[in-house]
């Protein structure tokens, strides 16, 4: 079985036009435009309620839109849902895995759901529990896996189908770091074999991990778009931080470049625990002309290194809001548990 996505034009395996879903009063997704290249992972960020799942669960065909039009892997979404759902594998924080099987069990039954023989489905299953850390597991039940087990569980149900279009709907939301870091490389390594990922997210360094590009959403609309860099360059300008041999010099450091009267330098600021000085700089000129400063006035420095913004830095400055306040908190979990219960009826 070979990967092959039908893109559009564009060279996109996902492309979204307009997009609208309401509920009720609820403007659940508001007229979403996005593209995912082919072979890349676009991450789509936003807190809870933002209207990540709906869209989702549009671009996998288990919701109807309003308006607007999105073509997967070649499909048209509401018109050629049967055709698309043999391209899209779909991985939700809780997928519809059945507690009651085992591990091997539910991967060879969706093999069958999906026209496998008999002997392929074993041979597939089987390829996905290895390759998932999962054989020893096989014949366990699934209600009987940890966390961490389950959502590999989940990614390999996903996968079964070969994919070529994958929707990871906050994959790690809940999970221990290590478990993160375990899925992150599964991801990376879908995206190296070929698939195009839609991963939503809530946390910035999921984003920042996995995703070429990012479509931050609020309130069922687009508010920023781009690389992961521009976007964090959007936020306005670096940071310099410039590290002296001697931390006792770190003050009168501060104080010199805040003295030095440079073209649109507004100050410099002491970390002591960083031992740092960090100076906010919109152009190198100004990097040059800070260092040129310490230089000149006999600083001895160690080390001199730009940053940008974090991505929380970006979410602040485009939503106005703090991520934290989002919520990214346990009940996200029981909501998408209803919500994809839909799936299996
Ligand atoms: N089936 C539904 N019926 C009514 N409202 C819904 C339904 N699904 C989602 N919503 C509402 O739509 C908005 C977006 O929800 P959702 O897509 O789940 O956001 P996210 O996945 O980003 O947390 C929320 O206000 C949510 O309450
Ligand atoms: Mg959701």
């Amino acid at each position: 079985m070979t990967r092959q996505t039908i893109t559009t034009k564009g060279g996109n395996a996902v492309e979204v036009r307009g997009l609208v879903k309401h509920f009720g009063e609820v403007k659940a997704v508001d007229g979403v435009d996005l593209d995912v290249r082919e072979g890349t992972v676009l991450g789509v960020l936003g807190p809870n309620g933002a209207g990540k799942t709906t869209l989702v669960r549009c671009l996998s065909t288990l919701l109807v839109p309003d308006a607007g039009s999105a073509f997967v892997a070649g499909y048209d979404v509401v018109r050629q849902p049967r055709a698309l759902r043999r391209r899209i594998g779909l991985t939700g924080q809780y997928a519809s895995v059945d507690e009651k099987l085992s591990g091997r069990e539910n991967l060879y039954m969706i093999g069958r759901l999906l026209d496998l023989s008999r002997k392929d489905a074993r041979s597939r299953a089987d390829e996905m529990l290895e390759r998932f850390s999962l054989t020893e597991a096989a014949k366990r039940p699934a209600a009987k896996y940890s966390g961490g087990m389950r959502r590999r569980l989940d990614l390999a149900a996903s996968m079964i189908g070969q994919p070529s279009v994958l929707y990871l709907d906050e994959p790690t939301t809940g999970l221990d770091p290590r478990t993160r870091n375990e899925v992150w490389e599964e991801v990376r390594r879908m995206v190296y074999e070929g698939a195009t990922v839609l991963l939503t997210t809530q946390y910035m360094e999921e984003a920042e991990q996995l995703a070429n590009e990012l479509t931050v959403i609020d309130r069922g609309q687009v508010i920023a778009e781009g690389r992961v860099d521009e976007l964090k360059a959007k936020v306005g300008g670096r940071t310099l931080q410039i590290r002296p041999t001697d931390p006792g010099e770190l003050e009168r450091m501060a104080g010199a470049i805040a003295q030095a009267g440079l073209d649109g330098i507004a100050g410099a600021t002491a970390d002591r625990a960083e031992g740092v000085v960090n100076v906010p700089i919109i152009s190198d000129e100004q990097l040059t002309a800070v260092v040129g400063v310490l230089a000149r006035q006999g600083f001895e420095l160690a080390a001199i290194s730009t940053h940008l913004p974090s991505l929380d830095e970006v979410f602040l400055a485009v939503t106005g809001q703090k991520t934290s306040e989002a919520g990214a908190g346990a009940d996200a979990g029981d909501t998408q548990d209803q919500q994809y219960a839909e799936v299996s009826a």
